[in-house]
């Protein structure tokens, strides 16, 4: 066990969780839904990685969620800011210390399709690694040649897809590509994205799925569509406006994971 584990583990106050979510940029919103919370700092969690970007990196969260138990980690560690794969590793070796056995992945990304607009939310069949890189290069284990060929769970899929219909929301299945950022990508880019089968791409979450069924934990992943991808229509692609844009579809996200969260956790 590590130090974070304990802490955690006393923080929680015999709070057993077995759901985590983790929350991209812009998403926090379900952070305030929680119930009966406590709050700890990434700071104070000594095998947790620091985030260089604003100094502040992110805060676990345990609380009641729908009448059930679940961490939310608000703020993750994206792979361009130290250009270390494996950033989210520690994170995700502490939730299984802690007995956390499925995650839900969340994410803002640029639309391949016009059918998936801005605003929307889509839910991640599977991915496209293309980065060259990956969180388990150096891993001495044989336990490194994780199979992916059913990364994201069925039955968690199918429970998100059916809280979404009772909410009266689209939900769109889509394969999701990984690239490094930060800077976006080019429009020639995006048509090679294309010709492979991307739906949506962006910067982060692969190397979580990859680690968490490295951990094995079952997976499932929403992508909250913040624009469409570059070359599209014309505009220039900001971070303004991914954070602007994600609080839309992240409402709509909000009310699926709040609605399937009996059939999740
Ligand atoms: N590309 C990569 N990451 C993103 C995008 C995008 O268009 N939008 C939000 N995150």
């Amino acid at each position: 066990m590590t130090r974070s584990v304990d802490i955690l583990a006393e923080r929680l106050e015999g709070r057993v969780p077995k759901l985590a979510i983790v929350l991209g940029s812009g998403l926090g919103g379900l952070v305030d839904e929680l119930e009966n919370a406590v709050r700890v700092p990434y700071s104070q969690l000594p095998e947790f990685p620091e985030s260089g970007v604003t100094g502040h990196s992110g805060d676990v969260v345990a609380g009641n969620l729908g009448g059930r138990q679940v961490i939310i980690l608000s703020g993750r560690i994206h792979y361009y800011e130290q250009g270390h794969p494996a950033a989210m590793r520690p994170i995700l070796e502490t939730l299984t210390g802690l007995g956390v056995t499925s995650l839900i992945l969340t994410n803002s990304a640029g639309s391949l399709r016009k059918t998936i607009p801005p605003g929307s939310v889509m839910l991640i069949t599977d991915h496209i690694n293309f980065s060259g890189t990956n969180p388990l290069f150096g891993e001495p284990s044989d336990a490194r040649f994780v199979g992916l060929t059913e990364a994201y769970d069925r039955s968690m899929s199918a429970a998100l897809t059916k809280a979404a219909k009772a909410e009266r929301i689209a939900l769109k299945g889509g394969v999701y590509m990984w690239f490094s950022g930060p800077s976006f990508e080019t429009p020639a880019e995006i048509r090679m994205a294309r010709t492979m089968g991307a739906d949506a791409v962006g910067m982060s979450t692969v190397p979580e799925v990859i680690l968490a069924r490295f951990f094995g934990m079952r997976v499932a992943a929403c992508s909250v569509i913040t624009n469409f991808a570059a070359g599209m229509t014309g505009a220039e692609l900001s971070h303004g406006e991914t954070k602007e844009m994600a609080p839309m579809g992240g409402a709509k996200l909000a009310r699926i994971l709040k609605r399937a969260i009996g059939d999740l956790a």
